[in-house]
């Protein structure tokens, strides 16, 4: 990467592969600069199946980023998540180091390092450590411990753990297009950190990000993750639906969706369309209040199984914060008002700010660019070990090093 303040995030979706990338200014915060996206044809339901075709959609996407910013991009934050992913809380503790006492970043580490020390199977392997909370000589409930004095650190730290397999196909594709990784960022804990309202993390609240082939399902309360589900539910289910029951193509039933669908009579408007059916000598004329009959049973089966996780993590009844949804198929209008009625909680969409385009597609590639230009280095220190240097972090450190000493 040419200049030292740069970094890109990657999303490799089932529909779409996106880049962003972002200039650290001098006081660490961090401002958009370039994005890149193009259409993912390797994958089904999160899950890689063509390894060359998803090194065209990544090298496509990243090619745009650096054309816009006119820049050479060579390694790249990933975000991670999908069916193949799971939690797992852990404890660490060490000895506080140091004459006085006093807790010290470097015992942080040291004890956030230690709660990575568990038995996982040979085949998975640790994606992110996120401390939840510390405690210092048995008091327990501290976000933030330096300076604190004792002689016993522990840490509350959730792990987030990948099937091998399938961490090692995303790598190679990554590594294939000519990128090296930073880190790899678990959506679970980046999409929530920029979508929801730090009210919304406290009082308990559902953050849903719909895509094309996959619904990930992250619950928070009390500021911590409490759960990570993935739904092989999607857009692209939908537009599916809508071909079989009109008969067209399927590339005719996304168009279509795109332009006259919605999840209810109500939000559907009253537009006549022609389409042309598979096999018809003659255009048929359609009413777009006929689609919700062939959207909205798919919409609610998906807020079905959104709601059997809910309850599997826990909540017979949604959180008191409720849903928010994101992702590219959370513009399907009426949605949110099948899913407020499914689930019984309010329901709005997050739609990020920071990159120019409200399009909540882009949440995730935005909220993993986000998170790594705040990540703790200790949260990616499994990925060091594992061969794969989180170089960049370091530079990160002593970009922001040089401007406050
Ligand atoms: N305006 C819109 N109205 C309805 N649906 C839309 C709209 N824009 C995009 N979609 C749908 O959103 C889906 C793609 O969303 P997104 O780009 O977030 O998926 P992805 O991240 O590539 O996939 P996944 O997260 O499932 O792996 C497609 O099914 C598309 O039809
Ligand atoms: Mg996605």
């Amino acid at each position: 990467m040419a200049k030292s303040n740069l970094i890109c995030s990657l999303d490799i979706g089932t529909t779409n592969t996106r880049a962003i990338v972002g200039e650290l200014d001098r006081d660490g915060s961090l401002s958009i600069i370039g994005i890149g996206q193009s259409k993912s044809t390797g994958l089904k339901k999160g899950i890689i199946i063509d390894i060359e075709a998803t090194v065209r959609g990544i090298t496509d996407a990243v090619s745009q980023a650096e054309r816009m910013i006119g820049e050479n991009l060579d390694s790249v934050f990933l975000g991670v998540g999908g069916p193949q992913t799971a939690l797992l809380p852990n404890k660490g503790v060490v000895a506080v180091q140091g004459e006085q006492r006093e807790v010290s970043a470097n015992d942080v580490d040291r004890v956030i390092a230690a709660a990575q020390v568990l038995a996982i199977p040979p085949e998975r392997e640790v994606i992110n450590v996120s401390p939840l909370s510390y405690i210092v000589d048995g008091y327990e409930g501290i976000k933030d411990p330096v300076g604190m004095i004792g002689v016993r650190l522990e840490a509350d730290a959730l792990i987030v753990t990948g099937k091998a397999t399938y961490l090692q196909n995303i790598r190679r594709c990554v590594e294939r297009a000519g990128l090296e990784i930073n880190g790899m960022i678990f959506k679970g804990l980046s999409t929530p950190a920029l979508a929801l309202s730090a009210d919304e993390r406290e009082l308990g609240c559902a953050l849903v990000d719909i895509g094309g082939g996959v619904a990930e399902v992250s619950v928070y309360m009390h500021d911590t993750l409490l759960s990570f589900a993935s739904v092989p539910q999607g857009g692209d289910l939908v537009t599916q639906d809508l071909a079989h029951g009109l008969r067209v193509p399927i590339s005719q039933a996304e168009q279509i969706k795109l332009l006259y669908g919605a999840a209810t009579a109500e939000k559907s408007g009253n537009t006549t369309f022609k389409i042309e059916t598979v096999g018809a000598t003659q255009a048929t004329e359609v009413d777009s209040a006929e689609l919700v009959q062939y959207i909205q049973p798919r919409v609610e089966e998906t807020f079905d199984c959104i709601r059997n996780e809910l309850i599997k993590a826990g909540f017979d009844k949604p959180p008191a914060g409720g849903l928010v949804l994101t992702g590219g198929a959370s513009q399907l209008p009426g949605l949110t008002d099948v899913a407020a009625k499914k689930l019984g909680a309010n329901v709005r969409v997050y739609r990020p700010r920071q990159i120019g385009v409200t399009d909540p597609s882009f949440t995730a590639s935005t909220a993993v660019l986000f998170f790594a230009s705040r990540v703790n280095p200790a949260i990616l220190q499994k990925q060091a070990r594992s061969g794969k240097s989180p170089r960049f972090i370091e530079r990160i450190k002593s970009f922001i090093a040089e401007f406050f000493g």
